[in-house]
């Protein structure tokens, strides 16, 4: 079955299931980002910190869809928030990547103890980006509630996306708070890393009654609750796993269930956008 698109308030249109591509080594994006799209998948998620959009474009090219047929996310580098240097990052993603243009840029994370604090210089930055076509959608990713309400305030322009680290053990707040603004919520991490939950009695039983595999109930919580995923996977079979989750849903009381499965700040596995401040050399 085909993957859903959803329409973002800018009037494009996202797949809501891809690929994510954090830690897959640039020696190996290649081989998987084809093998993705052999399987169906027609969105990939990279960043420049990552290290492998060349290898991501590599497979894009080879693949001989239209361009318009894979929707390509790319993340500005922690490095370069001053807006002359998110500019020239864009542009040495493009180079990477082989392509005039992204479908969506974000910026990686609001780093708000860096660069004076000003992440709304930067987002300002990415709306001329956009302007000038380098990238047909922005938005940004590890935003905090006040972070968002900042950068809108500021320039009355709102993300089509907020991409937080989501999933059953992290309920993350800056969920509600995106979706008040209009901003769809993309979901990091989504499998908890292929963690915990993975074998939590909630998820597996539920995997027993649908006859899936408790990554592809999780999987499915997101997409039910309209959340965008994108799990990582260098293995095929994992890769077809997890495409393979537009055969059944989750009724509400199950949706219900697995949202209960929420620790809070406990669950929350990567670092926190109100202090991480790490910037590569
Ligand atoms: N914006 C941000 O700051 C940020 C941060 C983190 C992630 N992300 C994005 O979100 C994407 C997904 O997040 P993630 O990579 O952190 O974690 P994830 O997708 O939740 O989990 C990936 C892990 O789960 C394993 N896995 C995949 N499918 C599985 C399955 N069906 N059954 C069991 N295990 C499975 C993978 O192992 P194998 O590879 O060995 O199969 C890998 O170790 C990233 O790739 C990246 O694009 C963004």
């Amino acid at each position: 079955m085909a993957v859903p698109s959803l329409t973002l308030h800018d009037q494009t249109t996202i797949p809501q299931f891809g690929i994510g591509v954090w830690q897959v080594p640039p020696t190996d994006s290649e081989r998987v980002v084809s093998e993705a799209l052999e399987l169906g998948y027609r969105h990939v998620d990279t960043a420049q910190m990552y290290g492998n959009e060349a290898g991501v474009g590599a497979a894009i090219s080879a693949s001989g869809l239209a361009r318009d047929d894979v929707y390509v996310t790319t993340k500005l580098n922690n490095s370069f928030h001053e807006p002359a240097k998110a500019r020239e990052s864009l542009k040495r993603s493009l180079d990477e990547l082989g392509l005039d243009q992204v479908d969506l840029f974000l910026i990686h994370w609001p780093l708000p103890t860096r660069y004076g604090g000003d992440f709304t210089a930067t987002w300002a930055a990415l709306i001329e980006l956009r302007e000038a076509g380098l990238t047909r959608s922005i938005g940004v990713s590890n935003f905090q509630p006040a972070h968002l309400d900042t950068i809108v305030q500021a320039t009355g322009v709102v993300p089509v996306v907020n991409q937080i680290e989501l999933h059953p053990y992290f309920d993350n707040p800056a969920r509600p708070a995106t979706l008040e603004h209009g901003a769809l919520v993309q979901a990091w991490s989504p499998l908890g890393q292929g963690g915990g939950e993975l074998t939590d009695p909630v998820i597996t039983a539920l995997a027993d009654k649908h006859g899936k595999t408790p990554a592809q109930v999780v999987l499915r919580w997101h997409l039910d609750r309209g959340d965008i995923v994108f799990p990582k996977s260098t293995h095929r079979e994992r890769l077809a796993e997890n495409i393979d989750v537009f055969d059944f849903t989750l009724s509400d009381d199950e949706v219900t269930s697995l949202n209960a499965l929420d620790k809070g700040e406990a669950g929350r596995t990567g670092p926190n956008p109100d202090t991480f401040d790490w910037i590569p050399n």
